[in-house]
């Protein structure tokens, strides 16, 4: 594989290292990827993490065992391994389905290192077609609520939600960002804050039960999440919250937006029922890390993502196009993808 490079993986001379996500906001600790099922429980960790980046791992870790010497079964076990390391975030499926076809194909290490990268080099280009279909909509001195991370630790590129609001930072229209902390895992605490820092964008970090407030007094004039499944109706999961806010910004008036590339639409699956959602142990939500603030015994539930109906939708920003809300539930997505 020809090196890459992103804020939370690399590859340098056909070595996968991915920047333990677990770790953030405090250690920058890098991990060397010894292999598939070392990749399958680092995404189940959420070590890696984000729709695009889990795709994006799970396919530079295949094409780094294939340049390894290791094919045949071995290889085609790996891959049924790592496209079910997690349930929702469709982006690994249809990684590893690129990957499937080239070995279907007869593609050997040299093959699968061209597909890897080509699908670590497209994620790069789609985050800047979301970004710049974002820009076209964006006002002046805006405000933007967003929900866990969907930015460069999420992706290969700039990010979909929050790279969108890099581009719209850096371009003067949005002025400030509202962050969501993100119960249980804090992604938005922990990552899109660390993120936001780095880049100098001014934000302010709020917990997720503070959101409708801000949304009552005015402070915010749009909302951009990513997603991890967008089904064909434009119903779509993403970080459990999300619909919430969604509910939320429809009953001020307040427009919301999920942002994708064309890797999270999942024009197989109907609606939002159809997607599945990934239980998580009870453990994220009596505790974190070490601490503990719920006795062992009380059962938790810990959906890790939610649907959102695209009634609540204003309007979908992908890669390719914006689609508007009223548009989703008349096939507008099917015929985007012909
Ligand atoms: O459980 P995670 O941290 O992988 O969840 C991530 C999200 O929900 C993101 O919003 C989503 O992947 C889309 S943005 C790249």
């Amino acid at each position: 594989m020809k090196d890459l490079r992103s804020l939370a993986l690399e590859v340098r001379d056909g070595r996968l290292r991915i920047l333990d996500q677990t770790r953030l906001p405090f250690d920058e600790a890098w991990v060397a990827v010894e292999g598939p099922d070392h990749m399958v429980a680092l995404i189940r960790a959420l070590s890696v993490r984000g729709a695009p980046l889990i795709g994006v791992a799970a396919a530079a870790a295949l094409a780094a065992f294939a340049e390894s010497g290791v094919g045949g079964e071995a290889l085609r076990a790996a891959l049924a391994e790592l496209r079910q390391a997690r349930p929702t975030a469709v982006n690994l499926m249809w990684a590893m389905d690129r990957m499937g076809a080239v070995l279907a194909a007869g593609g050997g290490a040299a093959a699968l290192a061209a597909e890897a990268e080509a699908v670590f080099d497209e994620d790069v280009a789609l985050c800047e077609g979301m970004a710049a279909q974002a820009l076209g909509l964006l006002g002046s001195g805006e405000a933007v609520l967003t929900h866990c991370n969907s930015g460069g630790l999420a992706t290969a590129g700039i990010g979909t939600a929050l790279g969108a609001i890099r581009r719209g930072w850096e371009a003067g229209r949005i002025v400030h960002v509202y962050a969501d902390e993100t119960r249980p895992l804090l992604q938005g605490g922990r990552l899109t804050a660390w993120e936001l820092g780095k880049l100098g964008i001014p934000h302010t970090l709020l917990t997720d039960s503070m959101a409708a407030l801000l949304l009552r007094e005015g402070r915010v004039t749009r909302v951009l999440v990513g997603a991890d499944r967008v089904a064909a109706n434009g119903d779509f999961a993403n970080k459990v919250g999300t619909y919430g806010l969604a509910v939320q910004a429809r009953h001020h008036g307040v427009p919301f937006h999920p942002v994708a590339p064309w890797s999270t639409v999942d024009l197989a699956c109907p609606d939002g029922a159809a997607i599945p959602i990934e239980a998580r142990d009870g453990d994220e939500v009596r505790g974190y890390g070490p601490w503990r603030w719920a006795p062992a015994a009380s059962p938790a539930y810990n959906p890790a993502f939610d649907v959102t109906p695209s009634a609540l939708v204003t309007s979908l920003i992908l890669d390719r196009a914006v689609v508007p809300g009223e548009e989703l539930g008349r096939g507008a997505l099917a015929k985007l993808g012909g």
